[in-house]
């Protein structure tokens, strides 16, 4: 997934940094944001960078960065795929890619609740989103992105999405 991703990055829901670690083996100046202190802090004992925010929050680098990344199904982040693309499109350069992880053919897409679940525990409900492929090129158009290439790796589906440079504001 990671094959050509050009830097500076923004991984959105970085978690506790594996991408952001994988793009440090690899060169690429990254940047993560994630809300989760837990998480933020496992990131940042692996020496990355990482804002705990929302993606909703004041970023840096608005407009300029050069690749956005929604991986692990992150599409889902906030229960509004539309507004989600809307903001990363906000962010990204004109001309800027977002790879973003999403479901096979035939899911459409749907907003709904979502909870992590380990054994007896059982965390708070949270708004998500499940997008698949075959809905991602509605939702990144009113978003002001294009789909450029859908590709399905390791049983994985990743589309790329690039910034039309024309800003949108189609999403409640
Ligand atoms: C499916 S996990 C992804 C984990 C990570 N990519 C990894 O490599 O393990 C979703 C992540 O999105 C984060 N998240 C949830 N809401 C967010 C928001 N509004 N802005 C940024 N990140 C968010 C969660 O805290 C969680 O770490």
């Amino acid at each position: 997934m990671l094959e050509g991703v050009a830097g500076p990055v923004l991984d959105v829901g970085c978690g506790p940094g594996r991408v952001l670690d994988a793009l440090a083996r690899r060169g690429v100046m990254a940047l993560g944001v994630d809300p989760a202190p837990a998480a933020v802090a496992i990131a940042r004992q692996k020496g990355c960078a990482v804002l705990q925010r929302s993606v909703f929050d004041r970023l840096p680098g608005t407009g300029r960065w050069e690749t956005i990344l929604l991986l692990d199904g992150n599409v889902g982040i906030g229960g509004n795929p539309c507004r989600l693309l809307e903001r990363c499109a906000a962010l990204l350069r004109p001309g800027g890619a977002l790879v973003a992880e999403v479901e096979g053919p035939g899911t459409g897409w749907r907003s709904c609740r979502a909870r992590i679940e380990r054994e007896r525990e059982t965390g708070r409900w949270f708004p998500w989103a499940v997008v698949g492929c075959d809905a991602v090129d509605g939702l990144a158009s009113a978003a002001g992105l294009a789909v450029s290439e859908v590709r399905r790796l390791e049983g994985r589906w990743v589309a790329w999405l690039e910034h039309d440079g024309m800003e949108r504001h189609a999403c409640a």
